[in-house]
């Protein structure tokens, strides 16, 4: 049997959250590029609930994510003592996001509690390990606009904050990706919300999901510390079978959707932060790996770029992936759970066949006398 590598192309379920079909990213039927310009609340209501919300709605709804955004004092206690280890923030973040489930109430605790609370446990390891005070969510601004306060510990201009509720729009859901799926998994079993959460954050810390914003940015500076020429970087890496971090889709071979529109946040940002040096870096890049691999940038790309230009710093980028993405996790979990039935495929076995145990093991016991 020819078996497709990687479920590529297999229809494991069906979901009304998210579809990628034709190439085309849309979020409860809103395609993306429409929802970028939306708040990061409103495109969760949407995704949680299959529909806008009513304008009394969205706010009673941002005010419980944001009354929210505080840690109860055992898990802070906790993640001051975990966050300083010097660990990878992905893996402090796996261990934190267990802690959750320990310090808060498993059995009760709902969607909306869950994402403020993952928003703020994020933020809280940037500021520990930056040696920074916790900043409060401030009651009068967005959930991304205080994520990003939180994160940073400055208030964001009007514009930073806009740009920062698109990343975490564009972000917050992509179908059955593999820590979304995993998510859904672990879901099928009734295991509890922090235990979902827990898994997929395992999954996306891999180089070949989450993990790729950073690389990307660190290829950026490898280049341009090092004076370096962007394509013959990008030819040696090729040359010696590395993958060029930021390119190429399982989904999307003719472009990632949401890049189209990073690409323009990431050249403004560069531009009025004093950071085109990047991003004259990834537009040549982006040329030279279109014409000879046929590969477009995916979601990472220019993500890493306008994540620097925010403040943030390079091994933050995928937990922040973390922070988005949690909305589309929690979506999917609370759907699997409608579902309620337990996802168990199954194999083809290729190993060897028909041995005896017996003859087999008096042979590696005895040897052949
Ligand atoms: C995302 C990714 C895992 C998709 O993988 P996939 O659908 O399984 O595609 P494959 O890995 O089979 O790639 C198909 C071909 O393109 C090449 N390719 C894919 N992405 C590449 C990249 N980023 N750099 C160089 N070559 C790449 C593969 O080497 C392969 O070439 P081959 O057929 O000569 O062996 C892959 O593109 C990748 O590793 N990208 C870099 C990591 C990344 O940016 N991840 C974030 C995804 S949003």
């Amino acid at each position: 049997m020819d078996l497709p590598k990687g479920l590529a192309g297999v229809i494991v379920d069906e979901t009304e959250i998210s579809s990628t079909a034709g190439g085309k990213l849309i979020y409860s039927g809103y395609p993306i590029a429409e929802l970028a310009d939306s708040t990061y609340e409103e495109v969760v209501f949407l995704l949680w609930h299959s529909r806008l919300p009513m304008k009394a709605e969205l706010e009673a709804f941002r005010k419980e994510l944001v009354s929210e955004m505080v840690l109860p004092s055992e898990s802070t206690r906790l993640l001051l003592y975990v966050a300083k280890e010097p660990q990878h923030p992905m893996s402090i973040l796996r261990t934190a996001t267990s802690l959750l489930g320990t310090t808060n109430n498993v059995k009760q605790d709902e969607p909306p509690k869950i994402l403020a609370k993952m928003l703020t446990l994020i933020a809280s390891i940037v500021r520990i390990r930056q040696g920074e005070p916790m900043k409060e969510p401030d009651p009068k601004l967005g959930v991304a606009d205080n994520f990003l306060y939180m994160l940073t510990g400055k208030k964001p201009t009007l514009e930073h904050a806009k740009m920062f509720n698109t990343v975490m729009i564009l972000h917050a859901d992509h179908e059955f990706n593999a820590s979304t799926f995993t998510a859904r998994v672990v879901a099928s079993t009734s295991a509890d919300y922090y235990s979902c959460l827990t898994a997929a954050v395992c999954a996306l810390k891999g180089p070949l999901h989450g993990g790729a914003n950073e690389r990307v940015f660190r290829m950026l500076e490898e280049i341009v510390d090092n004076d370096a020429d962007p394509i013959e970087y990008v030819k040696d890496r090729i040359a010696n079978k590395l993958k060029v971090m930021g390119f190429g889709h399982r989904v999307y071979k003719n472009g990632d959707p949401r890049a189209a529109i990073l690409r323009d946040i990431a050249e403004k940002l560069a531009k009025e932060t004093h950071n085109e040096k990047y991003f004259d870096v990834q537009i040549k890049i982006a040329a030279f790996m279109l014409e000879e691999k046929g590969l477009h940038p995916n979601v990472d790309y220019y993500t890493a770029l306008v994540y620097h230009c925010l403040g943030l710093e390079r091994d933050l980028f995928t937990p922040i992936f973390a922070a988005c993405r949690t909305a589309g996790w929690l979506a999917h979990v609370m759907e699997q759970r409608r579902e309620s039935c337990l996802i168990r495929p199954s194999s083809e076995y290729v190993g060897p066949k028909a041995r005896e145990y017996y003859k087999d093991h008096y042979v590696t016991t005895k040897g052949d006398i």
